[in-house]
């Protein structure tokens, strides 16, 4: 039995040199033990093979790996290897969501993509006494698995103009002077009780509206795991053991005022954003109102005003297009000129409901140039699909879509980095680097500016054919 031991920073390149050693040296995935893999004093089994040179893999499986490794069992390991071997000589083993690895490797990466998002959401910093020239500030978080490698890059995104620290029981990562370090050192939970924290819990009390109270709901989104480390929920036993006789206050204080489904004794609907704003993680409200202030690119000096994604909060699938045109940039909405019409039109005849969907764009400003009276469409450039980047990373975030639709080789590049080769990637399934799954398909502008109509005809109908699979993909 082989047993390899890999250290807990710089696991996934240890993993894919152990991963190719094994696949050299053809060990079997039931000879390999990852279990303790990321345990201290951990040492590879120096007498393997050197890695293989030639093993080949989709496209998707690195992405799909990267969302694995972190699983804290070792089994994302294992069937990352399973899979690995197989797809050598299987290669479109990836496509077939019925194989029970391919199911299980996917049941796993849920698990830790989950995990991901409400690291995302619920890490909550506090400023560090001692204060430098930036202002410092620390966070104290539990992961069900060993993410802090993963999420580093979106906390460097999102608070890159302070000094940060992030602690966890097994990884320390430290983001100073714009330098980001992550160090395996083991820590406990700190008795964190600073005087920011009383002002958190004060702020969240006179916020909480008890006739709105669903604790169901609301321990569905924050587990209670989560609890004890937020400031915020310190104070959710006893507001929920309140909330009833402060419903009948409010009831007496102000008669004519329709009697709160929980004074009936029902629990009232509380969405998943209302919860969100209830305990600070953003939502997509918080996010368009920050968007509205959005200078990190040029764009906004010309256009007339930022057009922020829409659609339903928790939409199973999120459609990602490349940037609003002339009715979009004057109207405020995604998708509502031309191209909008077509999409919507594809979108119905496959069985899909707009409603249903959210829609987004990968530059969130118009970019035109002008001639005459007219605005002619400019195609955005890679440091403007960059710099809008963060808008929807969070987008996804929050939205957590179980499916990300590509709409052209722009939104191809925002969210995997690479737009090239847009008609041979059409169709297929990738992964981002979370592990979500990504199916990429053309622009429907791309379909209205062919000039030949047999082209145009035989294009729309692999766009239907696309969406259809979209629609096909959120049945199971
Ligand atoms: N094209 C896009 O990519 N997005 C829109 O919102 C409209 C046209």
């Amino acid at each position: 039995m082989y047993a390899p031991r890999l250290p807990r920073i710089g696991t996934l390149a240890a993993w894919r040199d152990a991963a190719r050693r094994l696949a050299a040296a053809r060990v079997p995935p039931s000879a390999v033990d990852w279990g303790l893999a990321g345990e201290e004093g951990a040492i590879f089994n120096a007498d393997l093979p050197a890695p293989a040179r030639h093993l080949s893999v989709p496209r998707a499986f690195p992405d799909l790996a990267r969302v694995l490794i972190p699983d804290r069992s070792g089994q994302g390991m294992g069937v990352a290897y399973t899979l690995l071997l197989r797809l050598q000589s299987e290669p479109g083993l990836l496509s077939a969501r019925a194989d029970l690895d391919v199911a299980r490797a996917h049941r796993i990466a849920k698990a830790i993509r989950r995990d991901i998002h409400k690291m995302h959401a619920f890490v909550r910093f506090r400023e560090a006494g001692d204060q430098t020239v930036r202002r410092r500030f620390t966070a104290w978080f539990e992961p069900d698995h060993r993410i802090e490698e993963t999420v580093a890059d979106f906390f460097v995104n999102r608070f890159g103009d302070m000094d940060w620290q992030i602690v966890t029981p097994d990884v320390t990562t430290t983001f100073q002077s714009g330098a980001l370090r992550l160090e395996a050192i083991r820590s406990t939970r700190p008795d964190a009780d600073d005087p920011l924290e009383g002002l958190w819990t004060t702020y969240y009390e006179n916020i909480f509206n008890p006739a709105r109270l669903k604790v169901d709901a609301m321990q569905a989104e924050i587990p209670k795991k989560y609890w004890r480390n937020l400031p915020e929920t310190r104070s959710i036993p006893s507001m929920i053991a309140s909330a009833r006789n402060r419903v009948a206050a409010m009831q007496q204080a102000t008669p004519n005022m329709p009697a709160p489904a929980a004074a009936h004794g029902e629990e009232s609907a509380m969405t998943a954003i209302e919860q969100a704003d209830l305990f600070g993680a953003p939502s997509l409200d918080d996010l368009r109102r920050d968007a509205l202030a959005c200078t990190r690119c040029p764009l906004h000096q010309e256009a007339t005003q930022i057009v922020f994604g829409e659609g339903p909060a928790d939409a199973r699938v999120m459609f990602v297009g490349e940037q609003p045109g002339d009715r979009e940039d004057l109207e405020g909405r995604p998708f509502v000129g031309p191209a909008g019409q077509l999409f919507d039109e594809t979108l119905a005849a496959v069985g899909i409901k707009r409603a249903d969907c959210y829609v987004t764009n990968a530059v969130k400003h118009f970019k035109f140039v002008q001639k005459g009276r007219r605005r002619i469409h400019q195609r955005p450039a890679a440091s403007e699909v960059q710099a809008c980047k963060q808008w929807l990373t969070q987008e996804i975030a929050v939205v957590d879509p179980r499916l990300v639709v590509a709409l052209g080789a722009t939104a191809l590049h925002a969210l995997t980095g690479d737009g090239a080769g847009l008609l041979k990637r059409q169709g297929g399934i990738e992964s981002l680097p979370d592990g979500r799954p990504l199916l990429v398909t053309v622009h429907p502008s791309y379909l209205l500016r062919l000039p030949d109509a047999e082209t145009r005809a035989e294009q729309a109908k692999k766009f239907r054919r696309d969406l259809s699979c979209v629609h096909d993909l959120l049945k199971t």
